[in-house]
């Protein structure tokens, strides 16, 4: 039995100016108009954070963040810290996530400075941690998801992991159309559950969210996100067409009830 509430996070990436933004919002709460028991989140590039956030302040969706820089403020030219995120409204920012480890020189360490900042500043981190296809084929997939999950988690308390989301993404299955069969996904989110217990304790691992990203559509949404394991879906490509995100929504299962 488990009490996790689904979740559902839209990662727009470098998509959708403001005006976009807010047709998405309008498009999607006419598609959708209840949300059920799934909690759900966009994250919108900076420059639409706040006329979203005015928006979705008047309905059940959450505002996310893509990053956050670890200082609080000054002479950090082109950054915005977890206050200035909190201020327009954000409870969720993503860390971590592989194209800024691939474009950007995130690293494990700057991740888990973010990962403190977020904290510090009452963001929920939305962390993502996954191997590539070299480290898959070479069987590396848990050596690099523990390293990730280690350093990112290294002096947290643990009343924060609690709160924590973890998202799993095969970096091969990111805007690629390959996605990770649910049997690969359940695979990994079960050994990141165990992971929690053995490292944090039973209760916390059974309460922290973990999520699946990699090519989610609305055609493969429902067998992935049944998983027992899966406790929602971070998705990308697919989140930029609101009848698209909805119907994934849709496939997300109403966990409290049914088991
Ligand atoms: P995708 O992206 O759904 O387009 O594969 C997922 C992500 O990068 O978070």
């Amino acid at each position: 039995m488990t009490n996790r509430t689904p979740f559902i996070v839209a990662n727009w990436k470098m998509n959708f100016t403001v005006p976009d933004a807010l047709k998405f919002e309008t498009a999607l709460t006419h598609e959708l108009k209840a949300t059920g028991e799934v909690e759900i989140a966009i994250a919108p590039p900076f420059t639409a954070l706040y006329s979203l956030g005015v928006t979705l302040a008047e309905t059940p969706y959450k505002l996310a963040a893509q990053n956050v820089f670890w200082e609080e403020s000054g002479a950090y030219t082109g950054e915005i810290s977890g206050a200035f995120l909190k201020d327009v409204g954000c409870e969720y920012v993503i860390i971590g996530h592989s194209e800024r480890r691939q474009y950007f020189g995130e690293t494990d360490e700057t991740v888990s400075k973010r990962i403190r900042a977020a904290l510090r500043d009452e963001l929920v981190p939305v962390m993502c941690v996954g191997e590539t296809l070299p480290e898959r084929e070479a069987n590396k997939t848990w050596t690099i998801i523990e390293r990730q999950l280690k350093m990112g988690l290294a002096s947290i308390f643990l009343k924060d992991v609690e709160r924590f989301v973890i998202a799993y993404e095969p970096v091969w299955a990111i805007g690629t159309g390959r996605t990770a069969s649910s049997a690969q996904a359940e695979e990994v989110h079960s050994m990141i559950r165990d992971w929690l217990s053995k490292n944090c304790d039973g209760a916390t691992a059974e309460r922290v969210r973990i999520l699946y990203g990699g090519s989610v559509k609305a055609k493969n949404a429902r067998e992935i996100l049944t998983q027992p394991n899966v406790d929602g879906g971070l998705v990308g490509g697919a989140s930029l067409d609101p009848i698209e995100f909805a119907n994934i929504i849709r496939c997300a299962p109403q966990r409290s009830q049914s088991n």
